[in-house]
């Protein structure tokens, strides 16, 4: 129904109203208007459809995922069209895109999360303990009502807990770029998406780390530069959190960290001397298999004693739940 035939259709639906009784006008008037803004919103969104057609050929659903997620980041021209995806996780899926008149670099990526029914959060709780959650702008959540409905996992709370998952990632992008350490710059945040830097070029993205061979002297040089970057982390009170070679991608002899949303902070997760110690275990994993001796254990706790951290007890992040009141009076006892 084009635009004209719709107010044409409203209009002699108004000359109705005339012949009838007060009270029964204002309802019809009521619903009248209600249709009319629906209508007025099926009409743009086949706009939408119709102005923002991107190359990349998805699959149907995956098209209306794409559409839904991306429209505001288009229209806000940070992008100006999805050229293919590269890499389909189970979590999100990461796009190159061509970038919209906003922005300087030729093309940026967009990590797109799965609708939430679709997605198994990666166990989250072990991440979340000591974190504020977020809402959509990044800002701490502050409605009781909010916070209560994570709580009690209603399919609200899921909702909220979903974008604070989001936000973190985006948050802790923005907050380590502008400390200056090897992350994408984060441009924007809508709805399910997060846009930042693309690495690599036009016909390949950078692989991951764990897919490279590096000589011996560039070994040395990343890994030292793997843990400048924990450092700078932890100077931001901020631990990665599921670091390794698959989450570093390598361009030009340089790495670039990603994937952030499962963060941790310091100072309040009892398991953060663990998660700390497990990524410098990963890491070191990967570097020892490139011909360098790689002490983990040193590596963390020098950094770890160097921020004023203790190196706590052990305890095992997977038996971390917040919402369980006998593991939070197990961390108060601590
Ligand atoms: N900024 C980026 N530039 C190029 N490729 C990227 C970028 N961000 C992610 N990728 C690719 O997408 C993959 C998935 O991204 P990641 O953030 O690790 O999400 P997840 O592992 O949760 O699916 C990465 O392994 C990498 O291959
Ligand atoms: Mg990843």
């Amino acid at each position: 129904m084009s635009k004209n035939q719709l107010s044409d259709y409203f209009e002699e639906f108004n000359d109705d109203l005339e012949t009838q009784s007060p009270r029964k006008r204002v309802t019809q008037k009521r619903e009248s208007k209600k249709r009319e803004q629906e209508a007025k919103l099926f009409i743009r969104a086949q706009e939408i459809a119709r102005e923002f057609q991107f190359t990349y050929k998805a699959a149907r659903f995956e098209e209306a995922w794409l559409l839904d997620s991306l429209t505001e980041i288009y229209e806000h021209q940070w992008i100006s069209d999805v050229l293919r995806k590269v890499k389909g996780g189970k979590e999100a899926s990461v796009y190159l895109c061509k970038a919209g008149t906003e922005m300087s670099a030729p093309f940026v990526a967009a990590k797109i999360y799965r609708p939430r029914s679709l997605r198994n959060l990666k166990n989250d709780a072990q991440y979340r303990v000591g974190r504020v959650d977020l809402d959509a702008d990044g800002t701490a959540l502050w409605k009781e009502a909010d916070k209560n409905a994570i709580a009690k996992r209603t399919s609200y709370g899921e909702e909220v807990r979903h974008r604070s998952w989001i936000a973190y990632e985006f948050k802790t992008m923005e907050r380590l770029f502008a400390a200056g350490a090897d992350v994408p710059q984060p441009y924007a945040m809508e709805k399910n998406a997060i846009v930042m830097d693309y690495i690599g070029d036009e016909s390949s993205a950078a692989p991951i780390l764990n897919s490279v061979s590096l000589t011996a002297g560039e070994a040395q040089e990343l890994l030292d530069r793997v843990i400048h970057n924990m450092d700078v982390m932890l100077a931001n009170e901020c631990i990665h959190g599921d670091l390794s070679a698959y989450n570093i991608l390598y361009w030009n002899g340089a790495i670039t960290l990603i994937d952030f949303p499962q963060i941790v902070l310091p100072g309040s997760n009892p398991a953060a001397w663990n998660i700390f110690l497990r990524d410098a275990v990963r890491v070191c994993d990967y570097f020892s298999a490139q011909g360098l001796r790689c002490d983990a254990r040193r590596i963390a706790a020098d950094l770890w004693t160097k921020h004023g951290y203790r190196i706590g007890k052990q305890v095992d992040p997977k038996f971390l739940d917040p919402e369980n009141p006998e593991d939070r009076k197990a961390w108060e006892k601590r």
